[in-house]
């Protein structure tokens, strides 16, 4: 069994955390709830990362019958199913940057994700997206993503710590096409989020599960200096993509 990564452990521990904290992630899933549309009910489904269940809940609100949720965390998995109570969703530990076995492969109509693919540790230029071998041909990639600039008040705050390395819309938009697909839409959005101080941001980012670099650095200096109400920035994605090919079911 390979080790988990040190993100995936801190996911687990903030599972009974997360829905507090993560308020940019679920106003971005209010944002981008009404544009799921024109996909048969009866489609296959595949969400990954899918944490909590917001995104699920959505879903499957809409009528959608033939749904997989999967997370590489259990503990997240837990959480989901004692909110959903849904005897209409199929539950699966699965690590979306692996590869899968070949009977799941092209499985999927959608494969669907928010708040997820920043995460990804490196995008292989063969194979950019190794969830997509799951993906029948014609099958939709529906995607949510924090995208740069987002949090990037911490360069001026703490230069000292970069927490993540965002990518920007195009750089999005060329791997999902690197990976064969076609966009069929693309839009962005923008929110920013008030905090007493820079203590709360820490505490907020901390309890969704989320690591930030130079774990090394002494902060109590800059919470010191910033112990006044500021604001942060995140700005979000919205991408649905097309895999090349005629749909055909087997
Ligand atoms: C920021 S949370 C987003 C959860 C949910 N999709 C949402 O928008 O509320 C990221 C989720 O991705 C999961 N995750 C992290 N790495 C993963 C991986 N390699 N494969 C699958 N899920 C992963 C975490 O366990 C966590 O539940």
């Amino acid at each position: 069994m390979t080790k988990p990564s040190p993100e995936t452990v801190c996911f687990n521990k903030k599972a009974r955390t997360y829905d507090s904290s993560a308020i940019p992630q679920k106003e971005a899933i209010d944002w981008v709830q009404g544009r799921i549309s024109r996909i048969d009910l009866s489609a296959q489904i595949l969400e990954i990362g899918a944490g909590t269940g917001n995104w699920t809940r959505i879903w499957l609100k809409k009528g959608f019958k033939n749904y997989t949720v999967s997370d590489v965390n259990p503990a997240m998995i837990e959480v989901s199913k004692s909110k959903l109570q849904s005897n209409r969703v199929e539950y699966q530990v699965l690590d979306a940057w692996k590869e899968n076995s070949e009977d799941e492969v092209q499985k999927y109509d959608v494969i669907t994700s928010t708040n997820l693919l920043q995460w990804a540790p490196y995008f292989s230029p063969k194979k950019v997206f190794p969830f997509h071998s799951n993906l029948r041909s014609a099958g939709l990639s529906i995607h949510c993503i924090p995208i740069a600039p987002t949090l990037y008040e911490f360069y001026e705050w703490i230069p000292e710590i970069q927490p993540f390395s965002w990518k920007t819309a195009d750089e999005w938009k060329s791997l999902f096409e690197a990976d064969g697909f076609s966009i069929l839409d693309l839009e962005q959005k923008k929110n920013t989020y008030k905090y007493v101080n820079l203590q709360s941001v820490l505490r907020s980012i901390h309890n969704t599960g989320a690591t930030l670099k130079n774990k090394t650095l002494n902060l109590r200096p800059f919470i010191k200096k910033f112990n006044h109400p500021l604001h942060v920035t995140w700005n979000f994605l919205w991408i649905v993509a097309r895999k090349s090919g005629s749909f055909e079911r087997s």
